[in-house]
């Protein structure tokens, strides 16, 4: 299997550059499904997740080139069908767009049931909730999600839960429906408002996302654009935690700090000195790790996505953190692994009590999913002796050239290979 290896201890320093966002791109590149013509996309992190995503296009008929590492073309005129196929599609969660895409696009779409990292149940009943109001009919058969429209009308939509993925599958839908629809209790997480400027920029008349009320006036037709998409805040927030874990001083570059609000306040309260510019935000720690409390919200609160990480920190803090989770129902399973290092927390539900202890030891410890593969690393950055980090593949669906990254940084981290995981690899290049 697959390793990274590394040897804690070395202080982080230098400067990095954050990728495209990873949960922007997955839901970009299906838009481009609704397009009359060929769109550009741009500043595309170079990661598993979105070539799993452009083989799914591929798969319909679009034709999808890579002009360089972080730029894909594709041209959606060929696509032909509206039924995508389960292979691909059952390894990743935002597979789910396709719906919303080819729902707009056909008015019809065939779609396995998403996978994805599992925190406990995932439903999709607010994307259908959407779906049916614009006049779908939907349904689950032998394990496909069906939805038929004879024609896709605007409405009035109310999410009951605050969701990502059904505010972006419904405007996905919208956008060309006849009229206007008008949802509310929206996420605003900024890759909400990225997919809505991609679409407005293809001719869409999408107004109100970054709010929670978002209005989708739908127009008959949507040409080609060029599109660069926005920098990962979580990428950005995990190299912040990286530093502020290992000391030291780094540059983050390629980032947008306004984005980064709510983690920059909660790294500050645990000890870092952060200064923000245009584009780059500079994290220093000298002092010892504090101890803090925090509770995952939708943005603009802090990022379930970053909660791993923060925990790592929290875990090292002088005296007790509180973390709750306050978006998923199972997001602490990591905790386990985190517990071979010598971490002292106890879970309750969605609650995680981290007494901090003043250092960590190197173990094997495994990648439960992408986020807790983060927290791995930055635990196994401040832990003594040497840490071997399993199951990476999750690591790599979300974080480009990673290894690249730290090492660059002053970290000492190698990645092993075997045979199995190269099949892996290949599987999803
Ligand atoms: N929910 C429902 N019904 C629905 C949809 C969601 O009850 O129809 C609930 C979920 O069970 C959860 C909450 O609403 O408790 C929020 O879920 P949301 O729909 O916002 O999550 P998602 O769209 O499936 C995206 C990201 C996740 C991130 C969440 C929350 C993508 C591809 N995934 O998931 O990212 O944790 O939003 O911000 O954008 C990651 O990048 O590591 C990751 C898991």
């Amino acid at each position: 299997m697959d390793k990274y290896i590394i040897t804690g201890g070395s202080p982080l320093k230098g400067r990095v550059c954050i990728s495209g966002a990873k949960n922007a791109a997955v839901a970009i590149i299906p838009a481009a499904i609704l397009a009359g013509d060929v769109c550009r996309i741009e500043n595309l992190p170079n990661i598993s997740d979105v070539a799993v995503i452009a083989r799914i296009l591929q798969e319909l008929g679009a034709e999808v080139t890579r002009a360089n590492a972080s730029t894909l073309i594709i041209d959606p005129r060929r696509i032909n069908t509206f039924i995508a196929r389960r292979e691909l599609v059952s390894n990743m969660r935002a597979s789910y767009y396709l719906l919303g895409a080819l729902l707009g696009r056909w008015g019809k779409a065939r779609v396995p049931m998403p996978g994805g990292c599992y925190f406990g149940i995932r439903p999709i009943d607010q994307h259908l909730k959407g779906f049916e109001t614009l006049g779908a009919v939907a349904g689950v058969e032998n394990g496909m999600i069906h939805l038929d429209a004879e024609r896709l009308t605007g409405g009035h939509i109310y999410l009951d839960v605050v969701s990502v993925g059904a505010t972006i599958n419904i405007v996905l839908a919208a956008v060309k429906a006849r009229g206007l629809t008008v949802l509310e209790n929206a996420a605003r997480e900024p890759h909400i408002v990225d997919l809505a400027n991609f679409l407005n920029s293809m001719g869409a008349d999408i107004s109100g996302a970054g709010t929670d009320v978002i209005k989708i006036r739908g127009v008959e037709s949507l040409r080609g654009t060029t599109y660069s998409i926005i920098p990962d805040q979580i990428e950005a927030g995990t190299y912040m935690a990286a530093a502020v874990a290992a000391g030291g001083d780094v540059v983050i570059e390629n980032v947008t700090p306004k984005h980064l609000e709510s983690i920059t306040l909660k790294l500050r309260d645990l000890g870092a000195e952060i200064d923000e510019y245009d584009d780059s935000i500079r994290v220093r720690r000298t002092e010892p790790i504090k101890r803090t409390n925090v509770k995952t919200l939708p943005h603009p609160g802090f990022p379930t996505d970053m909660q791993p990480q923060i925990s790592a920190l929290c875990a090292v803090g002088s005296g007790t953190s509180i973390v709750t989770e306050g978006v998923w129902d199972n997001r602490f399973q990591y905790v386990d692994e985190l517990r071979k290092m010598g971490v002292k927390a106890t879970v309750d539900g969605k609650i995680a009590i981290f007494e901090g202890v003043p250092k960590l030891s190197g173990a094997p410890v495994a990648a439960t999913d992408l986020r807790a593969g983060a927290a791995m690393i930055i635990a196994a950055l401040m832990a003594d002796g040497v840490t071997e980090i399993e199951q990476i593949r999750y690591i790599e669906r979300g974080y480009e050239n990673v290894v690249d990254k730290l090492r660059g940084l002053g970290a000492d981290i190698k990645r092993i290979s075997d045979y199995k995981d190269d099949a892996y690899a290949q599987n999803h290049a």
